[in-house]
């Protein structure tokens, strides 16, 4: 990755096929940032992928403020991206408190929050202060519930012109990039067509202006029965995580591990004085 981006020039890299990966720990980030990615995610799936909730809604700000100082940490020169959690910008006052922690003492360079036209005037307040804002549109997990679960979003015609109106409303707010989740492909093309900043996609098709995966999901750690139909898991690291556990396990019970290879010797006379003392 080298120098670190700044948010002109990814802002500028519309059309570019960025890539972006979640990451919520220091060894991950590293790895991702050695993979090759334009940029982190401390996203608040956090919560399903680490934490062990089943949404997104119990994660705090102090849970999102310390796995965005690990990935930190282990990124230092990475674009890190990191999640305002569920309610933690529901007023222009607490948005800006909040998100100044993430800049300040996380080490965040950008936050990203959930919701369209309603949120506007706080994405108005953070831009005008100086903090990068990402938005997030079409299934926003925050309030998942609320749209009916984890679905494709804006089917009907009202709800593709929601999402269109949405998407100029926070380029306009001041987003220097916008998430678009769980919609049409289509309609992310269009949407992308339409307005000037870059969107990045997650089941929104190949015509974002980039892609963002959550990390275990794509190295398959996550759950074996989580496969939505835009998922791709590039690997099954899971799997060998797991044989190599089972073969730990074994060589422990059957005395085999550690062995002579793997342990420290001592000089015999040292240790036949201190038998006799
Ligand atoms: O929290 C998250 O990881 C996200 C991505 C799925 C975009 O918001």
């Amino acid at each position: 990755m080298g120098r670190k981006a700044t948010v002109q020039e990814l802002r500028a890299r519309k059309g570019t096929h960025l890539v972006m990966l979640t990451a919520y720990d220091a060894p991950t980030a590293r790895l991702a940032v050695a993979g090759g990615v334009d940029m982190l995610l401390v996203g608040d799936s956090l919560g399903m992928a680490v934490l062990g909730y089943d949404s997104t809604v119990p994660v705090t700000v102090e849970d999102m403020l310390h796995h965005t100082r690990a990935a930190r940490r282990g990124a230092p020169e990475a674009y890190i991206v990191a999640d305002l959690p569920f309610l933690s910008y529901a007023t222009v006052d607490l948005a800006l408190r909040n998100a100044a922690r993430f800049m300040k003492e996380a080490g965040a360079d950008a936050v990203k929050l959930e919701g369209g036209a309603e949120v506007a005037p706080v994405v108005h307040a953070l831009a005008g202060a100086g903090i990068p804002v990402m938005g997030h549109l079409g299934l926003t997990p925050q309030t998942a519930s609320a749209l009916g679960g984890f679905k494709l979003q804006a089917k009907d015609e009202d709800g593709g012109r929601r999402l269109v109106a949405d998407a100029c409303a926070l380029e306009e707010a001041g987003c220097w990039s916008i998430v678009l989740e769980l919609v049409p492909a289509p309609l992310a093309k269009l949407v992308t067509a339409r307005i000037g900043i870059p969107t990045i996609g997650i089941g929104a098709g190949p015509d974002c202006d980039g892609q963002v995966l959550v990390f275990h999901d794509l190295v398959g750690i996550s759950a074996a029965d989580f496969r939505p139909k835009f998922l791709k898991r590039y690997a099954e690291t899971g799997e060998t995580m797991r044989g190599a556990i089972e073969k730990y396990a074994a060589e422990v019970r059957s005395g085999s591990y550690p062995d002579a290879a793997h342990s420290f010797g001592m000089n015999a006379e040292l240790l036949g004085r201190i038998k006799s003392a």
